[in-house]
């Protein structure tokens, strides 16, 4: 890896700033950092499956079972490889890519092996303690586990590459999902051709495909992969995302069999939602931008007839919440739903705008912060009879909700990153990438 500034070697610089920045004053020489391992099924010789450490995959793109990372400010990243002599299964091979030459790397075969290759120091652990390490560091203190968390919503233009990948390969799925829609295939015809054209297995996926056809697209996270085919699908609500080094993409879209009502609402979603992500710039409060979103929604319901009010009073009087249930949107980094979304800067939280409890962040948005902005309108049961039983009734028009109803709702995600210069859409650059 040559030239002091490329990407990955400036990544690893400000990781070790912002570990020293967290140290400061604490006593600890460094950290130790788990990949983690599969935890085994109750009563079973099976595992589930597994899900790297986060922290582990911020410093190295390879995360394997049982390897740990030990890091002092001040020296070169030690990676202890765990390569375990097993013959029933592959044990991982060396790594080799350019980001080795950052690294100091030892093969150990054991645990043991590992722990007495571990230089003497005062460390605390980032990750989920197990056997392997016990009695060697202090795991998650509360303090120096918040700042770093904090921190991490500011992407380095490493993570950025990351997840323009994750957004680019979710994208080539986004479009095998439409296309075997469009031919006829069922939800799990759909999934299985998402997974092909991404090239990954369900459990690297970085959450559950939600694949929903017609009203199964007014369950937000609907979890089912039906078998068969309905006869007439309507409309196909697809939220689903891929990984690239361990960095998340987060994608939704919405197509329509047929261009009546429906079809305009989700081309209406679709412009907002457009709208709504040119606010995505250093020193946005995203619970305005929340708020602006509601308002946004009210217009479009009152556009599209489905309430007999203006915009102001569909957000006073709750009516929206009706139709948008979630937040506009939250931190995508390592995690789908990434750290620290409410958290303020000095320590405590950033409290959500009353009566939005599931607004996943209520921060001001930084350079290099990546969010996504997810707007939705939904023809929920739930919350439809809620509003039927009380003074929403009269500001509902139900004929129309009845006319939309079987389509059951549509979302619009993209991934989006605040940037000096304006907001840089990784969804819509990566469509566009394919299209060219
Ligand atoms: N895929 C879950 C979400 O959009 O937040
Ligand atoms: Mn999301
Ligand atoms: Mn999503």
């Amino acid at each position: 890896m040559k030239g002091s500034n490329h990407p990955y070697r400036a990544h690893l610089h400000e990781l070790t700033r912002r570990l020293e920045a967290c140290l400061e004053g604490s006593g600890f020489n460094g950290a130790l950092i788990p990949a983690g391992r599969p935890p085994l099924v109750f009563r079973d010789d099976l595992h589930y499956p597994y899900r790297p450490n986060p922290w582990f995959c911020q410093w190295c793109p390879e995360a394997h079972p049982g390897s740990l990372i030990v890091v002092r400010p001040g020296n070169r990243p030690l990676l202890l490889f765990r390569q375990e002599d097993d013959y029933w299964h592959m044990p991982p091979i060396e790594p080799s890519g350019p980001w080795v030459s950052e690294w100091d790397i030892r093969v150990v075969r054991s645990t043991s092996e590992a722990r007495s290759d571990i230089p003497a120091g005062r460390y605390l652990l980032l990750g989920e303690p197990d056997a392997d390490w016990e009695g060697l560091a202090e795991a998650n203190p509360t303090g120096i586990t918040q700042c770093l968390e904090y921190l991490r919503a500011s992407k380095t233009a490493y993570e950025l590459s990351c997840l323009a990948e994750a957004s680019l390969r979710a994208a080539r799925g986004h479009l095998a999902a439409e296309h075997t829609w469009r031919g006829g295939g069922s939800e799990f015809d759909v999934h299985l051709a998402y997974c092909a054209a991404v090239g990954q297995r369900d459990d690297e996926l970085p959450y559950r495909n939600i694949i929903g056809f017609d009203r199964h697209g007014a369950v937000l996270h609907y979890q089912h992969l039906e078998r068969e085919r309905p006869p007439h699908s309507r409309s196909f609500l697809i939220d689903a995302g891929a990984s690239a080094a361990g960095y998340a993409a987060d994608i939704t879209r919405t197509w329509v069999a047929d261009s009546g009502d429906f079809s305009a609402l989700v081309r209406a979603l679709d412009a907002t939602q457009q709208r709504l992500a040119d606010n995505v710039r250093p020193g946005q409060d995203f619970r305005t931008l929340h708020c602006t979103a509601h308002l946004e929604i009210g217009q479009l319901l009152a556009e599209a007839g489905l309430v007999r009010c203006g915009a102001e009073e569909a957000v006073d009087s709750g009516v929206t919440r009706t139709f948008f249930p979630h937040g506009l949107g939250h931190l995508l980094g390592l995690q789908v739903h990434d750290v620290a979304g409410t958290a303020a800067a000095g320590g405590g939280d950033i409290p959500r705008p009353e009566g939005h409890p599931f607004l996943r962040l209520t921060r001001t948005l930084e350079a290099g912060c990546v969010v996504t902005i997810e707007p939705g309108i939904y023809f929920i049961d739930m919350l439809l009879d809620e509003a039927r039983a009380d003074g929403r009734r009269r500001l509902i028009d139900w004929d129309r909700v009845g006319a939309m109803y079987p389509y059951g709702g549509v979302r619009i995600e993209d991934n989006v990153v605040a940037l000096p210069e304006g907001p840089r859409n990784l969804t819509r650059e990566a469509f566009l990438a394919l299209e060219a």
